[in-house]
């Protein structure tokens, strides 16, 4: 392989997606997701690493998508981290272009307003994050992230 293989090898655009069990009581929820979109925030802008990150149902669903190298190390940290359990990868790979382009990492709780995503993707009656397809998971995080929009917009609006 030469050097320029090599180096565009790890910088070229990967995307990962995954499922993992909070391990959080619920009254320290809201501390400790502000506290990972915070470090989310200062280290993946530094390592330009763009994601979307669902909290619902005891499950944190993720999407880190950057440098492959840089994709590789952060999941590394994350998988450590004791704030969740039983980290399932359901997508890894090559990606031709940022689909969470707009947020450095931004989280999104599922509401009973956004049941109707649930619905279309017969998640409801038993979320079960872990089953997902990659063509699922990717949709999943997708839908979500044009809520977000709608809501950003509607905000400003
Ligand atoms: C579900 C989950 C998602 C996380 N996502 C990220 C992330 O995208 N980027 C990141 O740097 N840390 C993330 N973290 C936090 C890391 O595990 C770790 O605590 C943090 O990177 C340490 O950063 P610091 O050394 O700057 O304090 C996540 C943690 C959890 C539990």
């Amino acid at each position: 392989m030469s050097e320029f293989s090599a180096i565009s090898g790890v910088r070229s655009l990967h995307r990962l997606i995954y499922a993992s069990r909070q391990r959080i009581a619920p009254a320290d929820l809201e501390h400790e997701v502000g506290a990972i979109i915070r470090a989310s925030i200062r280290n993946n802008r530094e390592a330009s690493l763009t994601g979307l990150l669902l909290i619902h149902d005891g499950w944190f669903i993720q999407a880190l998508e950057g440098p492959a190298e840089a994709v590789m190390t952060t999941y590394r940290r994350i998988i450590d981290d004791p704030r969740h359990v039983d980290t399932k990868v359901l997508s890894a790979g090559p990606a031709t272009s940022r689909e969470f382009a707009d947020w450095n990492m931004c989280a999104r709780h599922m509401s009973a307003s956004d049941d109707a995503i649930l619905d279309a993707l017969a998640l409801r009656a038993a979320f079960r994050p872990d089953t997902l397809s990659a063509t699922s998971a990717l949709r999943l995080l997708k839908a979500v992230r044009g809520i977000q929009e709608r809501t950003a917009s509607a905000a400003v609006g």
